[in-house]
């Protein structure tokens, strides 16, 4: 009785939904490929000026990128070149985490937010897993706004210059997605 309940609601399920589904195909012709390399400045000496905090640890351990569960947020400058004075990009906000027991491995979650005229207020959505003390770090493209609507692909970060007195990095990212 429940099986053939089961079965009917299953057949009545397919009629209404096989009915009124629309699908739109988008030909892949339609697909563009954007690769583009840009410049973050991150500045992390948790000073006043800093564009990477950490914002929460384990209570008794220090809070810092090699500590298993120190969260940080960003809000780093992108500009079109290394210099800082080059031309704005936007902005790389979010979050990371420090998150494996080691300490070497970074899942990331954030947003290059553009600003600059091309792409004025579309976004790219960057997510992953990586060890973050290897010289090019690799994450996922997952999603993107604006001109970068359906974006997948993959973006990579290499540092240009490191000032350890500073504690102000210029990093490489170099994005290749694929996007309507
Ligand atoms: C980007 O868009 C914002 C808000 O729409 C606008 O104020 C700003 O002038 C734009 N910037 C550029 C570089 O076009
Ligand atoms: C790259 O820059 C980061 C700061 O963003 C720093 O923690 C790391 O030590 C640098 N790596 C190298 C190889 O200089
Ligand atoms: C990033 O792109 C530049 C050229 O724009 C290239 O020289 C460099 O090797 C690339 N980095 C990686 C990790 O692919």
């Amino acid at each position: 009785m429940a099986l053939a309940n089961n079965t009917n609601l299953s057949l009545a399920l397919f009629l209404v939904l096989g009915t009124s589904m629309v699908v739109f195909t988008i030909p892949d012709d339609q697909l563009k490929e954007t690769r583009m390399s840009v410049y973050f400045h991150d500045y992390s000496s948790g000073g006043p000026d800093s564009t990477v905090r950490a914002v929460v640890g384990f209570p008794g351990k220090s809070w810092n990128l090699a500590q298993f569960g120190t969260l940080f947020v960003s809000d780093d400058p992108i500009t079109e070149g290394p210099d800082s004075e080059s031309t704005p990009v936007g902005r790389g906000r979010g979050i990371f985490i420090t998150a494996s027991l080691d300490g070497l491995n970074t899942y990331v979650s954030f947003s290059i937010v553009f600003t600059n005229k091309a792409y004025n207020g579309s976004t790219i959505q960057i997510q992953g897993n990586g060890d973050q003390f290897t010289a090019v770090r690799e994450y996922g493209v997952v999603s993107g706004t604006g001109k970068f609507r359906y974006a997948n692909g993959y973006v990579t970060f290499e540092n240009s210059s490191f000032d350890r007195s500073t504690s102000y990095a210029i990093i490489r990212c170099n994005i290749s997605i694929r996007h309507y």
